[in-house]
């Protein structure tokens, strides 16, 4: 029997548990798990990882990812260390999600993608745990918004609405209905301008 999106999510472990999302209240013992063992744990992307990431980002999207405007915010960049995530099982590295400095207009803002998961180890919460545990450590590292280019249907009921038209200027062709934003800590979200890849801080 599948069990509903925000109670799966409870099911992987996090390492280390940030703050917000540590609830108060007992956990009740999991069900029977149909997601094949061992469960994954999330942990920062390491150097190490970087081309098991690549090699299942390249299995869900296929080559055609390279053409893409989000690519566009990608290219010659690197992601963050502190908010790109993988979750492993065992070893098996199924699951992973990248998060980039970008700016809009002239203000900091995160960039999140690509996000895949091994198709063996889809729809039992893995994705949303993903995008969620990203939110919270951008939340507590003082970020005000992740912005990012998917479907709505999988990332509206984690909180990310569609950017308001006009709002920004993404840096080549999209879908309007893809990109949407999300505000961190509650913040109303007031960027606007051009996206653009941030220059590396040093
Ligand atoms: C998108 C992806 C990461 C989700 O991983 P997951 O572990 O299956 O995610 P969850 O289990 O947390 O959520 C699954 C839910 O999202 C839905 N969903 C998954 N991908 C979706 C998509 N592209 N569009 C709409 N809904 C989607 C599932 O139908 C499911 O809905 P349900 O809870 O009503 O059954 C995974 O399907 C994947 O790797 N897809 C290929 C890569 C990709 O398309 N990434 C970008 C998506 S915009």
């Amino acid at each position: 029997m599948r069990i509903g999106r925000a109670t799966r999510n409870a099911r992987f472990a996090l390492t280390p548990p940030p703050s917000c999302l540590t609830d108060p209240a007992p956990m009740p013992p999991p069900a029977a798990s149909p997601v094949p063992a061992p469960e994954p744990v999330i942990l920062p992307e390491r150097a190490g990882d970087r081309a098991r990431v690549d090699a299942l980002v390249s299995a869900a999207f296929g080559p055609g990812r390279y053409a893409k405007t989000a690519e566009r915010l990608r290219e010659g960049a690197r992601p963050r260390a502190d908010l790109s995530l993988v979750a492993l099982a065992g070893r098996e590295l199924v699951g992973a999600v990248r998060v980039w400095p970008v700016l809009i207009g002239a203000d900091p803002a995160l960039f999140l993608g690509p996000i895949a998961v091994d198709p063996a180890f889809r729809k039992h919460g893995l994705g949303s745990m993903l995008v969620q545990e990203v939110c919270a450590r951008a939340a507590s590292a003082g970020e005000a918004a992740i912005l990012l280019v998917g479907d709505r249907p999988f990332f509206g009921p984690l909180g990310f609405q569609p950017v308001p038209p006009g709002r920004i200027v993404m840096p080549g062709p999209v879908d309007p209905a893809r990109v949407l934003w999300k505000g961190l800590n509650g913040r109303e979200i007031a960027l606007a301008g051009p996206v653009s890849i941030a220059p590396v801080s040093r």
